[in-house]
C-alpha cells in the first residue's frame, strides 16, 4: 500500500509519508480527543468544498457531540482517519476520512472524505483511501461506496483513478461510485 518511497509505517494504526516538498503527513485513527482538530478542519474549507463534503454551506449545526458521535470507531461497522501536516512538534490537521457500512447490504461501506482546500492534490487522498480500503478489507467489506454530487468533478475524477465505477447516475441525485475489494 502507498505511493512512492518515502512511505513507511511506524505502528498499525500510524503512517508517515512525504508528500510534495518533502512535507511530513501523519495519519492515524481518530479519538476523541480529536473533537478540536475536526472543528478546524470544517472551518478551513471553502464553500465549494464544504458544500461537496456536506451538501449545505452552513455546517453551524455540526455540534460537539455530533463530532464526537463521528469520532468513535464501530466495531468495525465504522473507521476515522484524521492527517495533520507536521511541522517540527507543531501538527496541523489538513484531512479526514471514514467508512461507515451502509444498511442496504452488509458488505458494502461507504466512504467520506475530506481534504481541505491548501492541502488538495497532494496525494492525502490517495494515501487516506489506500488505508480505508486496507482497513474495510480486514473487517471483511466486499466493496467501497461514494455517493458523489453530480457538480463535484473532483472527487468524481479522484474515484475513477483509484478504480471506481459510476454505478447509479440518476437526474438530481448523487451519483453512486462503486469499488470492489476483492
Ligand atoms: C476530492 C478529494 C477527496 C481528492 O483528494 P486529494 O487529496 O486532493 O486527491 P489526490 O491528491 O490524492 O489525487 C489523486 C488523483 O485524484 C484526481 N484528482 C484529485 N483532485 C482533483 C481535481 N481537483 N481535479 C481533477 N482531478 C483530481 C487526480 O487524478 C489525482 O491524480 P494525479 O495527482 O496523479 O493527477 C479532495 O479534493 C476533497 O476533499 N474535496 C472536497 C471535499 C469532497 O468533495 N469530498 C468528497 C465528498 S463525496
Amino acid at each position: 500500500m502507498g505511493q512512492g518511497p518515502s512511505f513507511e509505517y511506524d505502528r498499525l494504526s500510524t503512517i508517515r509519508w512525504s508528500g510534495p516538498d518533502g512535507q511530513l503527513f501523519v495519519m492515524r485513527e481518530v479519538t476523541c480527543t480529536d473533537v478540536a482538530d475536526l472543528k478546524q478542519l470544517a472551518r478551513d474549507l471553502s464553500p465549494a468544498a464544504r458544500y461537496f463534503r456536506f451538501g449545505r454551506f452552513n455546517i453551524a449545526d455540526l455540534g460537539d457531540e455530533q463530532i464526537k458521535a463521528i469520532c468513535d470507531g464501530d466495531s468495525g461497522r465504522a473507521a476515522h482517519w484524521i492527517v495533520h501536516a507536521q511541522d517540527g512538534v507543531d501538527l496541523t490537521p489538513v484531512a479526514n476520512a471514514r467508512y461507515v457500512a451502509t444498511r442496504s447490504d452488509p458488505k458494502q461501506t461507504e466512504i467520506l472524505m475530506l481534504i481541505t482546500d491548501r492541502w488538495q492534490k497532494c496525494g492525502i487522498g490517495r494515501q487516506l483511501l489506500a488505508r480505508l480500503s486496507q482497513c474495510a478489507r480486514a473487517h471483511d467489506f466486499e466493496s467501497l461506496c461514494a455517493q458523489v454530487l453530480p457538480t463535484n468533478q473532483p472527487m468524481q475524477t479522484f474515484l475513477v483513478s483509484q478504480g471506481f465505477d459510476p454505478v447509479v447516475r440518476e437526474a438530481g441525485r448523487p451519483i453512486v461510485y462503486v469499488k470492489k475489494l476483492i
